[in-house]
């Protein structure tokens, strides 16, 4: 239930950020919805992110993170003398003296597992073992080099590739069950006339946003402020509550803007209860921007997977058995599933399919959820091995795919709230020229350049949650919307300014937007690709309740042209309310409000999944065609071109929505030719901490990108008719580059990312 006070909270908001709006010269042109709220205040910097702001009337400190050097053990001895002796050094924290958590750090009272120094146990290289607090940054980070560690150091778990024999099941499940078996595979298999057994591997992989984790914290009183550079801001207050033991409600969170996130910002990690500790220590606001190495540890990564993949298919073409069993590593302080087999269990129609999971303890950091968690690295291996099959069957590899089209999920036995994904096929093929494409490897060469064709299935489940929000209508006619969500760089502040334009019947001109912040009313977790399809139908019911006050004020106002006008009888457009029957007859909302007090009107909605939803499958879908060219001397692949369609549900928003899909295929390309985290397996460190040789595409490894998407609403999922768009645009992108190169050379690379070194073997 939403409180009087949550309403109240769209006044107080954001103190030292201006809401959203579209200040600059700009006509949008609404029909077009290509407008993004946040790009004048990023481009002009004038969006301040976590670790960028100061408290009035207080001297901001800063906060640094010392990191094991040892991948397991214990820690001997941590002299503080030095360090606290050190220049403008305010405090130091280790596990003798840190403030004690109510609960033990090896029993996580959220989700996570957090280091919060309670215990001299090392479980990781990179684990926290010291918080620094000191005038400066530099004061901090050089006090921590006086700590002199000593450990007593026990052999960690780390060859991944050795030990894929100790591989066990998870202790808790996902969404889903680790393990399906459908039908007999045994007899599915034995009866196909051609089939494929191949081992697929995709290495650990870090989320690097150009904004690190970074978090500013400071005490009023026993109130907790918070500035975090988060995807969950709601969640975020609970988390902290319980990893502090302090009541919920003493706990602000402010995120006006996140610079990105993937999923790694999605759950809270060590800095920030511990940034909260050091604040309460110091009695000042500090500062802790986790530094970019610091990225490669202890905020999350991808795990690394082994995938098994067998696939067998009849003569013409149509599957007979899939099994996909997945191997990945968990940090031995928790069990973390991606769950990368999830969607070969619906994807394509088969007589019989087995999926499982099984995980290997490292002694790494927690891995996480991680852009397309499941999706990305299970498509990958997934549509590289139909594309084998389909080499097998000397067949076409799109017409493989629409010969096992499903038409249900098969999984769970329900029909789909909306599949288009032949239309999507079709347009991709088309806008690519699929048609020119060769069967023969290695068939087209221009000068020193192989050059190939290849495609895959891209598919993301659509999510939704219960979600909350606010809107205020002004006496001058503009209005307000708020809810506790978050902008990632995904546009949440322009379509929650959309939505309730629409709602409203305003110009999203007139509409300024209030995110980022606890106080506003509860929304979801930004990730799973559920925020548009959560909290725009809340929008939705929010302005529906305001137009019912606006409604009921004209009606009961003699003065009101639509005095004594039933509601059914009114609409709302243009700034005015107005007779459906003569729109003439009316008033500006202005006018209105300006007579009856001069006050805002105030309404709060709330949307959560129907109980109808239940009996469906939502799924999104996409057909994505990749173009590379191959250095015969050289073996660089090069992409020189993707095209690729989606079945999304409603678009949006075309700027925000498109860019999201683009960025998508952009890191698919990124998981197929470059992104590959390495981990010294003598000491469990990664070697590669840095954005120099952690390498991800820039412009001149894209080459040029076509996306459209069907814009087929989805009314069975929600009223709203769109499903989200965060995630699906990485899955299938990596296997169709992968494809294209085999196409372009006859070399199949299962090692993922497929280098030039890998070619040339
Ligand atoms: Mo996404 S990895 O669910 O934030």
């Amino acid at each position: 239930m939403i409180v009087e006070t949550e309403v109240l909270a769209l006044e107080g908001a954001v103190p030292q950020q201006k809401a959203e709006s579209l200040e600059e010269p700009h006509t949008p042109d609404p029909k077009q919805l290509a407008i993004r709220y946040t790009a004048l205040s990023k481009v002009t910097g004038k969006a301040k992110f976590a670790a960028e702001f100061t408290v009035p009337g207080q001297k901001m400190s800063y906060g640094y993170i010392v990191c094991s050097t040892i991948a397991a053990g214990k820690i001997l001895s941590l002299d503080r003398t030095a360090a606290e002796q050190a220049p403008g050094v305010l405090a130091v924290l280790t596990y003798e003296n840190a403030p004690r958590t109510p609960v033990p750090s090896s029993k996580p009272p959220t989700r996570r597992h957090v280091t919060l120094l309670q215990d001299p146990g090392v479980d990781y290289s990179g684990q926290p073992i010291a918080y620094i607090v000191a005038e400066t940054l530099d004061q901090a980070r050089y006090a921590g080099t006086l700590l002199k560690p000593r450990y007593q150091a026990s052999t960690p778990l780390l060859h991944f590739h050795d030990r894929l024999n100790q591989a066990r099941p998870p202790k808790q499940g996902g969404r889903q069950p680790v393990e399906e078996h459908r039908g007999d595979l045994d007899a599915a298999l034995g009866k196909a006339a051609a089939k494929v057994d191949v081992v697929y591997t995709t290495p650990i992989q870090h989320a690097n946003p150009m904004e690190p984790h970074a978090t500013t914290a400071w005490w009023e009183g026993e109130k907790l402020k918070i500035y975090d550079a988060t995807q969950a801001v709601s969640n975020g207050t609970q988390s902290l509550a319980k990893t502090l033991g302090i009541p919920i409600d003493s706990v602000h969170i402010q995120c006006p803007y996140t610079g990105g996130g993937f999923g790694s910002k999605g759950s809270q990690w060590s800095h920030v209860p511990l940034t909260a500790m050091a604040a309460k220590v110091v009695k000042r606001p500090v500062v802790c921007a986790i530094e970019r190495e610091q990225m490669f540890g202890n905020v999350g990564a991808r795990p690394e997977t082994v995938q098994h993949i067998q696939l067998g298919a009849s003569a013409d073409g149509k599957l007979t058995g899939l099994r996909h069993d997945v191997i990945l590593h968990t940090s031995t302080m928790e069990d973390f599933l991606e769950p990368a087999a999830y969607q070969s269990r619906y994807i394509y129609a088969t007589e019989a399919n087995w999926t499982n999971h099984q995980l290997v303890d490292m002694n790494l950091g927690v891995a996480t959820f991680h852009r397309a968690p499941g999706e990305a690295p299970g498509t990958a291996a997934l549509e590289c091995a139909m594309d084998e099959l389909a080499h097998e069957l000397k067949m076409d590899p799109l017409q493989l795919r629409l010969n096992s089209y499903a038409e249900n999920d098969q999984s769970q036995n329900k029909p789909w709230t909306s599949k288009h994904l032949r239309e999507a096929y079709q347009q991709a093929a088309d806008r690519f020229g699929w048609s020119k494409r060769p069967q023969q490897p290695g068939t087209i060469r221009e000068g020193n350049l192989l050059i190939g064709y290849g495609m895959a299935t891209a598919i993301y489940g659509a999510n939704r949650s219960a979600s909350q929000a606010a809107v205020r209508v002004l006496p001058n006619g503009k209005a307000i919307v708020g809810a506790a969500s978050q902008d990632l760089g995904t546009g949440t502040y322009t379509i929650m300014a959309q939505t309730a334009a629409d709602g409203l019947g305003l110009d999203p001109k007139q509409v300024e937007v209030l995110l980022g912040d606890s106080t506003l009313p509860k929304s979801v977790v930004s990730g799973g690709s559920q925020t548009a399809a959560s909290l725009c139908p809340a929008i939705t019911d929010a302005c529906g309740q305001a137009k019912v006050k606006l409604f009921q004020m004209a009606s009961d106002d003699p003065q009101s042209p639509l005095h004594g006008q039933p509601a059914e009888k009114l609409a709302l457009g243009g700034g005015r309310l107005y007779l459906l029957a003569t729109p003439g007859t009316g008033e500006t909302i202005a006018a209105l409000l300006t007579r009856n007090g001069n006050k805002p009107v105030d309404a709060q909605g709330s949307a959560e999944p129907s109980e109808d939803a239940k009996a469906f499958t939502a799924q999104s879908w996409g057909a994505v065609f990749a173009e590379v060219a191959v250095d015969v001397d050289t073996h660089m692949p090069q992409v020189r071109r993707i095209v690729a369609t989606y079945d999304i549900g409603k678009l949006m928003n075309r700027k925000t929505g498109i860019n999201q899909l683009e960025g998508g295929i952009v890191w698919g390309v990124s998981i197929a030719l470059e992104e590959d985290t390495h981990l010294d397996e003598n000491y469990g460190r990664f070697v590669n901490r840095n954005l120099a040789e952690y390498h991800v595409p820039v412009n001149a490894d894209i080459g040029t990108l076509d996306v459209t998407v069907l814009d087929i609403p989805d009314t069975k999922f929600s009223p709203l008719g769109a499903r989200g768009i965060g995630e699906i645009g990485i899955t299938g992108a990596a296997a169709a580059v992968g494809n294209a190169i085999f196409n372009a050379t006859g070399k199949r690379v299962r090692n993922f990312p497929i280098t030039p070194d890998k070619l040339m073997a």
